[in-house]
């Protein structure tokens, strides 16, 4: 039997935040739900998190959660000893290994965890705990072994002389016990240390023989308390990812500029140029070239789309699609194949057929344009009349000219030509042409001709 337990009710002092440490987000992840993450999979019976500090807030944040993890509160919080005391009620009957794991430690792999239960079932040990070697240790607390490789103790930074400051093997915070043992040792923890807390790793010293597992890439255990190592673990986790799309044929031009999210998805071949951001659900087609500068987020590429210095959110584009410089796909944007969207457009809940051109300086919000339409520099649909939004519907192959101006609710046929400067406020026929601006007047001999003195 496997109970997995998250410790999570700690402050995050050191973040200076009002938001618990737990939620701080990495590539758009709380920490909390990487670490979960990283445990979801082990086949435990159990999953309890161990919430104190602005606990509701804790609990609401994993509300969306498929399948929630038990809450057991810790309140006060008087160290990670006394919130894993907090078990001995729940977790009375039960018999097996307790996995904890601490809930600022996010970019642990599962195969990891995996790999410290196998380590710990195969072996005689009362605990078994994850290490690394660190090139800087500082921070962590130091593990220390017995020649026979046997853990002899943990001893918190604060809590070293110098000489055991120079040990550079840590501990993860992430342990394998044996709960009946640790259940025995739990009531008897003691605060004798810098911070006046009750340390789980002093349980390590009285639970023998106990064993560790160093893991081969250092940067998993990164635990995160400060500002610092949130933008440190940002960094791992992004080289991570673009390692990761590179093995699968993404170019990257100049990687370290781009940020991507874990959901989301790259065909073939895609060049990544530089300062180009993906975030949240996207999904991007073979072929594609996306930057540089562009900030993608939720949306959706088919295959070979340019897109240059754009924005899109939540919006669905398709092949061959060019987008931008300088244009902004909102929620609700879906335009069809070999569209082109131009310099300084916005679009809006609106779907384009295929083929059709905005190219210069337009809003569409709230409308349907059929293939081939070519909406004229400066053409904006006005969808707003201070109440409610309206539709525009444009038929296919129909044309608006420079600086028109679509009211809405508004029905233009197909094959339509709307002159440059109208503004439309009735229904256009299909093959109709419509002239919607005052008549230009010239008057002669406005201003006389000079008068020439000395004619
Ligand atoms: C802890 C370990 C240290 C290890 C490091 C790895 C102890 C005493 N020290 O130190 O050996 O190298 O993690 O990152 O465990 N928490 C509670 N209740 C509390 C206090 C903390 O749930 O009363 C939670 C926190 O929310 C956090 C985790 O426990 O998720 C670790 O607490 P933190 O104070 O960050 O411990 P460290 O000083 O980093
Ligand atoms: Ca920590």
């Amino acid at each position: 039997m496997l109970a997995v337990a998250v410790l999570a009710a700690g402050k995050g002092t050191r973040m200076c935040s009002d938001l618990p440490k737990v939620l701080q987000p990495l590539a758009g992840v709380t920490l909390l739900e990487r670490v979960l993450n990283s445990c979801a999979a082990l086949g435990q019976q159990r999953t309890l998190l161990i919430v104190g500090h602005q606990a509701e807030r804790v609990q609401a944040a994993l509300r969306s959660r498929r399948e929630g993890p038990e809450f057991v509160w810790q309140e006060p919080q008087l160290g990670t000893g006394h919130g894993v005391q907090q078990l001995l009620v729940p977790l009375k009957d039960f018999r097996g290994q307790l996995l904890v794991l601490n809930g600022d430690v996010p970019l642990l792999r599962a195969e990891t965890l995996g790999q410290l239960l196998r380590q710990h079932r195969d072996s005689d040990a009362a605990v078994t705990l994850l290490t690394a070697r660190l090139e800087d240790p500082s921070g962590y607390g130091r593990v220390f072994c017995r020649d026979d490789g046997t853990v002899s103790a943990i001893v918190e930074e604060r809590d070293c002389s110098g000489e055991q400051r120079l040990n550079n093997r840590v501990n993860a915070g992430v342990y394998c016990f044996d709960w009946q043992q640790l259940s025995t040792v739990l009531p008897g923890l003691g605060a004798d240390n810098d911070q006046g807390e009750l340390y789980l790793t002093d349980t390590i010293a009285r639970l023998q023989p106990a064993r560790q597992l160093d893991v081969a890439d250092a940067g998993e255990i990164g635990g995160i308390n400060d500002r610092h190592q949130l933008a440190h673990c940002e960094g791992l986790l992004q080289q991570r990812l673009r390692r990761l799309w590179m093995d699968r044929g993404v170019s990257f031009i100049d990687p370290a500029s781009c940020t991507l999210s874990e959901d989301t998805l790259f065909g073939r071949d895609v060049v990544v140029e530089p300062q180009t951001h993906f975030r949240g659900r996207c999904r991007i087609g073979d072929g594609c070239r996306i930057g540089p500068g562009a900030l993608i987020e939720g949306s959706t590429l088919g295959r070979d789309v340019t897109v240059c210095f754009a924005v899109l959110n939540q919006a669905r584009v398709a092949e061959g699609v060019s987008v931008g410089p300088y244009a902004h796909l909102r929620p609700g944007a879906d335009i069809g194949a070999h569209c082109r969207i131009g310099n300084f457009v916005e679009v809006k809940q609106s779907s384009l057929g295929q083929g059709t051109r905005v190219n210069h300086l337009s809003y569409l919000g709230d409308a349907s344009l059929g293939d081939r339409v070519n909406v004229g520099a400066g053409t904006i649909t006005a969808n707003y009349d201070g109440v409610h939004k309206h539709r525009t519907v444009i038929g296919s192959s129909s044309k608006t000219g420079a600086n028109s101006v679509l009211v809405a609710p508004l029905t233009v046929g197909e094959n339509v030509t709307i002159a440059a400067g109208s503004t439309i406020t009735r229904d256009a026929e299909d093959n109709s042409l419509v002239i919607a601006r005052a008549r230009q007047l010239s008057k002669a001999n406005y201003r006389p001709l000079p008068e020439n003195g000395e004619g």
